[in-house]
Order: C-alpha cells, then structure tokens, then sequence
C-alpha cells in the first residue's frame, strides 16, 4: 500500500479549523478529480458521498466533464443525480462500472470498511462490487485501528419475515465478543424500511470479531439475512481529509 500526503495549508499560514462537513467536502472533491469523460460512475450514498455528486453535476453543467453515466446506489442518490442532470443507468445495463466514489462509516488499517449507517449498503455492495476502481471518501474520524473499534455498529440487512429470529441468532454468532443485536427504528419510532424493503439489525460489538472474513461467511450463511456492512477488500483507494491534510492510501 502507498501513502501520499497533501497539506492543506502553507507552513507559515495560520491553522485553519474545518468542520468535519467541510472536511467531508474536501475528500469528496478529491475523488471527483479521478473522474474522467466517458465513465460509468457508481454514486454513493450520504452526507460525504453527496458532497462528490453534486461536484459531478457541476462539472457536468460547466461543460468539463462529458458523457457520463451515473449508478445511484439509492433511491436518496438517484434523486438528488436527476435534479442535478446527471444521466442514470443501473447494473443491469452497465454490469461494469469504470469508477464508484463513496463514503463509509470505519475504515480499517487494510483499507476494509463498514458500511450502512445510511441503510443502503446491499445497493452499495452491489454497485461497488462491480467497479475497477472504488474511491472511498471520509474525514479521519473513520479511521478506526479494526472494523467495531468506534463503538458504532455493523449493520446487516434481513428480511422483515421473522426479524427477531434472525437478530438471536445474529447475536448468538457474536456472544463471546459481547454483541447485542437491535432492529433499526426510524424518526417515528417504526422499523427502519430499507430501499428494498427489508430490515436492518445493528450488531453492537464490545470487542474485535476476529477473522473478518470469518465472521461474513458466518452472517451470510444465517438464512433471512439479506447483506451485511463489512466491506472487505473493496476499497482500491481511501481518502482522508484531516486538519492536518489529505491522505491518499491505495490497495
Ligand atoms: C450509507 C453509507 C454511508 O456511506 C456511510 O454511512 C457514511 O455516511 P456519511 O458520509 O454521511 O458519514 O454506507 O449506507
């Protein structure tokens, strides 16, 4: 893996303090100067990945860029890609995409992430799953030494059919590393309906899982499971915004 660093400000200027909105920005613009005329781009989905969208469209109507096909990885994306102009396909008509930009919750040494606090990552892993390149886009408060390390949760889509059969058996998997499973409520107190209509079970973790790859088998193999949010071995570049800079580490 390679590293490059960017300082985002002169040695004699005087420290700049950024929001972690402005540093969200700051990674997602970067991404955007990968994008080339021409290619099919999977759009990710969030408050970061937003930010890479609509830099999209700009470019797109300021004439510098031409000819691209975007990939919405939700149903929130797809909206804001047609206000923006942007023309939209789907993997069916594109099942190879040049290049996705996209947020994620953690990212780990190894550059695996997790995925879903947005509740669109079946849509996410199939899109990006089908990209050559997969440009990950967060401020370093993601950066996490292993994936469950920022106390945050990893999600797994399930079917609503007998939802507290999948969680048990979601926690059981993971009892020795302390995992409590709860099914996702929206605003209004209701289960949280993803994209395509399922369930999300957040799987709050005390300690590492181990082998990550390990413990994916073992989710997907738990019948009514849809996806879950452990990313691993997608991400061909991370970018991180910092106070300090910007990072670029590659696969
Ligand atoms: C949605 C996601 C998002 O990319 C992830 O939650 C990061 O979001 P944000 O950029 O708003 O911090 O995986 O399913």
């Amino acid at each position: 893996s390679s590293m490059e660093a960017l300082s985002l400000s002169s040695p004699m200027s005087p420290p700049v303090i950024l929001t972690q909105d402005e540093l969200k920005k700051i990674a997602a613009y970067k991404a955007v100067e990968f994008v080339e005329s021409g290619m099919v781009l999977g759009l990710g989905t969030g408050s970061t990945a937003k930010h890479a969208v609509d830099r999209i469209g700009e470019l797109l109507c300021q004439g510098k860029l031409n000819n691209i096909i975007g990939i919405p990885t939700s149903k929130k994306t797809q909206e804001q890609a047609l206000s923006l102009g942007i023309p939209l396909s789907d993997l069916d008509n594109h099942p190879t995409i040049d290049l996705a930009i996209d947020g994620a919750d953690e990212v780990d040494p190894h550059l695996n992430l997790v995925k879903g606090r947005g509740g669109s990552l079946l849509r996410e892993k199939m899109v990006e799953g089908a990209c050559k390149k997969f440009v990950v886009i967060v401020d370093e408060s993601k950066l996490v030494k292993y994936l469950g390390g920022s106390g945050l949760a990893l999600p797994v889509e399930v079917v609503p059919f007998c939802w507290k059969f999948t969680a048990n058996k979601l926690q059981n998997l993971f009892e020795s590393s302390g995992c409590v499973a709860k099914l996702r409520n929206d605003c209004k107190g209701e289960p949280f309906v993803t994209d395509n209509g399922n369930y999300i079970v957040d799987l709050y973790l005390k300690k590492d899982i181990g082998d990550l790859q390990v413990a994916s088998d073992a989710i997907l193999r738990i019948a009514g499971v849809v996806e879950h949010g452990m990313f691993l071995d997608m991400a061909t570049t991370v970018i991180v915004a910092g106070e300090l800079g910007i990072t670029i580490k590659n696969k």
